[in-house]
């Protein structure tokens, strides 16, 4: 396992292989351990990429205070399957002078897009300078932050990035809950409080399940179940396309319920796949 810090030295790492990428800001949990894992199988070498990126940090407390342990992560990276750790500066990615941001419009417009203004562009712009550096066979995105990955499926398509961008499904707490690098912030109370948000998306899932195609009920459904916990502001919760994040009337094949919520000081999100009953 080789940790690289700048853009030439990876050049000259990489060579002529096109690797598997994995985009993180560290703070590695299982869930970026599955996307280092699936590319550790599927490819011969795996870069993981750890840069907390200001750009895209709407809020200066939430970039202040976002967790950075780098010695751990490049021991988790490497026990996962990573070869190759780039943990630039944020100099070697945005140098001086630095003057281009990439804004993607349809499925970047709403719900994160709208709550964060300019979150997107600093992802849009980041995943263009990784892709690009790296030049990789495959990206690998998680589900976890679903309309990020339905942005950077219209980025890579728009500006044809290199190789493929692969999805991976969101890898949860036995207890249902999403793992995020920001669930560490919770209480052991709020943590328990949090478990309505998988609750109430299960409830949308059995119900659509069950026969119910109509976004409007099943949205009110959920809202009940989220009302059982005061503590939970709900941000937003919607039934949408999965590809442009536009919102349904009712549910077809690949319906995704999205939501937003806030909890003791933290931003949380989580979506799940409706599957319409017979
Ligand atoms: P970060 O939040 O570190 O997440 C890195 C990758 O791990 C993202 O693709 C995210 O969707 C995925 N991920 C996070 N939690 C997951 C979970 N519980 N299950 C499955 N996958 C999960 O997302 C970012 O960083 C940044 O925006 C980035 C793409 C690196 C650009 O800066």
């Amino acid at each position: 396992m080789r940790i690289v810090q700048d853009r030439v030295t990876l050049r000259q790492v990489l060579g002529s292989a096109a690797p598997g990428l994995v985009p993180t800001m560290g703070a590695l949990h299982g869930g970026h351990l599955a996307l280092i894992r699936r590319s550790a199988t599927e490819n011969d070498r795996t870069v993981v990429s750890v840069f907390v990126n200001p750009t895209q940090f709407d809020d200066p407390a939430d970039l202040a205070r976002y967790p950075r342990d780098p010695s751990r992560d490049v021991a988790l990276a490497a026990e996962a399957g990573a070869d190759i750790v780039f943990a630039p500066l944020p100099a070697e990615i945005y140098p001086p002078g630095f003057a281009t941001t990439v804004k993607v419009g349809g499925p970047s417009t709403r719900w994160e897009g709208a709550a964060r203004p300019g979150h997107f562009q600093g992802v849009a712009t980041v995943v263009t300078i990784l892709l690009n550096l790296v030049r990789p066979a495959r990206s690998y995105f998680g589900e976890k932050d679903f309309q990020q990955l339905q942005v950077v499926r219209r980025l890579h398509a728009d500006l044809a990035l290199p190789g493929e961008i692969a999805g991976c499904e969101t890898v949860r707490d036995p207890d249902g809950l999403a793992m995020s690098s920001r669930n560490a912030r919770f209480s052991p109370g709020e943590r328990r409080q949090a478990l309505v948000v998988p609750r109430a998306l299960r409830r949308m899932v059995d119900l659509a399940a069950a026969g119910e195609p109509g976004a409007a009920r099943l949205i009110a459904a959920g809202q009940a179940e989220l009302a059982a916990e005061p503590a939970v502001a709900v941000e937003y919760l919607a039934v949408v396309d999965p590809t442009t994040l536009e919102p349904l009337t009712a549910i077809a094949r690949g319906a995704r319920v999205i939501v937003a919520v806030h909890l003791g000081g933290v931003r949380l999100i989580d979506n799940v796949a409706l599957l319409p009953g017979e």
